[in-house]
């Protein structure tokens, strides 16, 4: 069985007062029935993982670079956010893609050096708005899993997030049933590449305005582990509810 991930990427959101949110979603939900990975700015990584230390609340960086360490100014390596706490980290977000042009190949390498690091991935695929209008969604996503995801997965050190770009922060969503088709298809493709054993323990979350009202029924359609969630992971009464809805 499958255990749903709550994950919340607070994009660059967040300074030091900001932490007390993560006390707040502590008391908020004391048992979680789910895991749950709050990503914060690499700024806030160190001390929000002191504060979750021996809580439920896992921490995970936004992105890491695919070498461990080096002339790469601004860049952080996986090692790094380990040192600072961190037990996972988001790759290959669409954010990244379009703002750094990360390729697939870039996103691989990434997440290969986080598993060199002992992070787990949370490996991002989605497709833009022109292209689900041209109907070419599962083609998109499945080149991009194909390109972004190295061979070495298993359940443990993967985890896919399917977020389509044009549902990112517009409060807008695909339908039920179109989400199930494309997490149906990441599974097949998981299983078929990686095999039965591998490819049905990896959890394959849904990102894209996914808030309290919404989170029970996508997370109950059909290989949606969980939600990896941008605006309403930022006040720890949102999420609360969502890691609820999930549980
Ligand atoms: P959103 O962002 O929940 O604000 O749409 C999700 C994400 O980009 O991870």
């Amino acid at each position: 069985m499958r255990r749903k991930m709550a994950a919340g990427n607070w994009k660059m959101n967040g300074t030091s007062a900001d932490l007390d949110e993560i006390d707040a979603l502590g008391d908020a939900v004391p048992d979680p029935g789910c895991e749950i990975v709050i990503c914060p700015p690499a700024t806030l990584l160190h001390r929000m993982a002191a504060r979750c230390d021996g809580g439920p609340v896992a921490v995970g960086g936004q992105t890491c670079h695919s070498a461990a360490n080096g002339a790469h100014t601004g860049d952080v390596s996986a090692a790094m956010l380990v040192d600072a706490g961190a037990t996972h980290v988001i790759v290959g977000h669409s954010e990244r893609r379009q703002d750094h042009a990360e390729t697939d190949a870039a996103v691989r390498a990434q997440t290969l050096a986080a598993w060199d690091a002992g992070l787990t991935a949370i490996v991002c695929v989605g497709e833009t708005e022109a292209e689900r209008d041209a109907l070419n969604t599962l083609e998109i996503v499945g080149g991009q899993l194909a390109g972004s995801v190295p061979d070495a997965a298993t359940g443990e050190n993967l985890v896919i997030a399917y977020e389509p770009v044009w549902a990112i922060g517009t409060g807008r969503t695909p339908t039920l049933t179109d989400i199930g088709e494309v997490h149906d298809f990441i599974r097949t493709a998981l299983e078929r590449r990686f095999g039965e054993g591998v490819g049905r323990s990896v959890r394959i979350l849904y990102g894209g305005s996914m808030k309290p009202g919404n989170a029970a029924e996508i997370g109950a359609v059909s290989n949606v582990d969980g939600g990896l969630v941008g605006g309403a992971s930022l006040k720890a009464a949102d999420f609360a509810e969502i890691v609820r809805a999930l549980s």
